[in-house]
């Protein structure tokens, strides 16, 4: 079995450029169930969050960049009744996550696209039509000439905080020193944020937060991660 063409040009690409690796592996069983899923709970491109039969009055949460979609099953666990908008660009990542949250009875309550998360943004979620969002260790870019590819950008953040809704949150975690610095620098000086431990700071971990794949990694290897929150004014 093979993802066809069109379905891919449906749920995955794009005309905007990205970094970091978007094709791999998919077993067959993955591919099955990306079949009878996307169609349901997919975000086609040409698809706005508003137009894909989402429950009204419910929150609806973003996660940014889920990789195998650890926290995405987990919050979608501990919140029943939330909305979960997954954003990956990883298609292995995508699959695995879906067959997660098939096995998890969760993913009816969720969204799931393999766009760029700078163009669901900008595209498919409408200014104010999100409760919070997360992002959990994105890739720290290391090199200097490099930086430019990371996520959090200062267009990228004004963007973010302009669909997040007046009362909502963003919250980041990083096991990179440098990175979790630049997020913090760039998002305390974003209009409209606040920091909730004050501007220059980091807060603790939440107690309920699940261990992410990149957490880990980052433990295994000595680096403890560190943690943002910030809220919409
Ligand atoms: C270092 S991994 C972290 C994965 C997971 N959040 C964790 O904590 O284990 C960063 C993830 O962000 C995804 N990513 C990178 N750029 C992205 C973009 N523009 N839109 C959505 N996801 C993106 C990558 O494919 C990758 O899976």
């Amino acid at each position: 079995m093979r993802l066809s063409a069109e379905f891919r040009a449906q749920y995955s690409q794009h005309e905007m450029r990205t970094h970091g690796r978007k094709n791999g592996f998919v077993t067959t069983g993955q591919e099955a169930r990306l079949l009878k899923w996307l169609p349901i709970v997919g975000l086609p491109k040409d698809k706005t969050l508003a137009k894909s039969n989402i429950a009204e009055d419910k929150p609806v949460v973003l996660e940014i960049g889920f990789g195998n979609g650890d926290f995405l099953v987990d919050l979608a666990e501990k919140h029943p009744d939330w909305t979960l908008v997954g954003v990956e660009i990883y298609l292995p990542g995508v699959a695995k996550a879906v067959s997660r949250l098939e096995d998890a009875g969760v993913i009816e309550r969720t969204r799931i696209t393999q766009l760029p998360a700078q163009y669901v943004l900008e595209h498919q979620i409408q200014a104010e039509q999100l409760d919070g969002a997360f992002i959990n260790h994105p890739d720290p870019w290391p090199k200097t000439r490099h930086h430019k590819r990371r996520i959090i950008q200062k267009d990228f953040a004004t963007l973010l905080v302009s669909r997040i809704k007046s009362g909502g949150f963003v919250k980041l975690a990083s096991d990179i020193p440098e990175l979790a610095e630049w997020m913090r620098d760039i998002l305390d000086n974003t209009e409209g944020l606040t920091n909730m431990a004050g501007k220059g700071g980091f807060v603790g971990r939440d107690e309920d937060r699940v261990f992410t794949k990149f957490e880990e990694r980052g433990l295994k290897a000595g680096r403890k991660s560190q943690f943002l929150h910030y809220k919409k004014l």
